[in-house]
């Protein structure tokens, strides 16, 4: 049962449960007419400490694609957090307004603390350098719809893996199937966190490399999954303008890369893709968010219980 539960990470769903959420997601892009009710008189709250596009957008657009509406803040300057209102506090108005919470905010930990308070279900939008489980689910329906499955799969994390919560939450789900290879490429400061190595890649019994150079590595891998350096994760803006642009992955590399390829994004860019990739048919960041929209509303209509 999805209904009135929380999703903070992406092991909060079992293996069945994402299944469920794919099937369903995968309905309605065949017949989004089909769902436009779905929702109708169900509140979605949107809780934004931190900046967003995409992420707040797709979650406001799926809400209204599914006849619901949403209200809420698109920046911490705006709630009452300014006149020193604990997050407890916020949740608990919040949740007698609204049906159903998407929440960032800078603090690894916060919507799990939310979720102590809220009588109804918390998704987690971004906790700090920690997770983001609705942009897994948009990286598994995609991977889905251009690999067929999950398993069997060289996925290669570049960028900033230390603070980047995307690669956390992917690199946790993806080690739930059989026979998948991380290679991990990044600089020695943003290696990815032992939280991951130790206990998500070790205790499933995952195989990983860690490499620092991108072109070394790029012909073996199935997924590569490309991340911005995280500006302001950072205690220093000099630490930041030196690893800014460690990898730009162009046309020269991608020559390198099998055809069935794909690149991923979470997205937004900066310099890590460069805009002469976007026409290459591997490159499919921006059909992506269109996942994100589809996978969003399949979420919410079952932790609503409208489904
Ligand atoms: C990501 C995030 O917020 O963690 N963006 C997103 O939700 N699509 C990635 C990022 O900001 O780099």
């Amino acid at each position: 049962m999805l209904a009135k539960r929380h999703l903070l990470e992406p092991a909060d769903l079992s293996i069945e449960e994402m299944e469920e959420i794919f099937s369903l997601a995968e309905k309605i892009i065949v017949d989004p007419c089909a769902f436009t009710e779905i929702c109708r008189g169900k509140v979605l709250a949107t809780l934004f400490f931190e900046p967003s596009t995409r992420t707040r957008l797709s979650f406001e657009a799926a809400m209204l694609r599914l006849g619901g509406q949403t209200l809420g803040f698109a920046e911490a300057s705006s709630s009452s957090s300014t006149k020193g209102e604990s997050l407890a506090d916020t949740i608990r108005a919040v949740s007698a307004y609204a049906d159903i919470i998407a929440m960032r905010t800078p603090k690894e930990g916060a919507a799990l603390l939310a979720s102590k308070y809220s009588d109804v279900p918390i998704i987690n939008a971004g906790d700090g350098g920690h997770h983001h489980p609705t942009q897994t689910l948009t990286d598994l329906l995609t991977i889905r719809a251009y690999k067929g499955g999950f398993s069997g799969l060289t996925i290669g994390l570049c960028g900033d893996l230390k603070f980047g919560r995307t690669v956390h939450s992917l690199a946790k789900a993806m080690s739930r199937y059989p026979n998948n290879k991380f290679v991990l490429i990044s600089p020695k400061e943003l290696k990815i966190p032992e939280f991951i190595t130790r206990k998500v890649f070790n205790d499933a019994g995952v195989s990983f490399i860690e490499e620092e150079y991108l072109e070394n590595v790029i012909g073996e891998l199935d997924i590569l999954y490309m991340t911005r350096v995280q500006r302001e994760r950072f205690f220093n803006e000099q630490d930041y303008i030196r690893l800014k642009d460690s990898y730009i992955l162009d046309k020269q590399k991608m020559r390198n890369a099998k055809q069935s390829m794909i690149v991923l994004h979470p997205l937004p860019r900066v310099n890590e893709v460069a805009p002469e990739v976007d026409d290459d048919p591997r490159a499919v960041y921006f059909k992506q968010v269109k996942y994100g929209m589809y996978v969003r509303m399949a979420l919410m209509a079952k932790l609503t219980g409208a489904i």
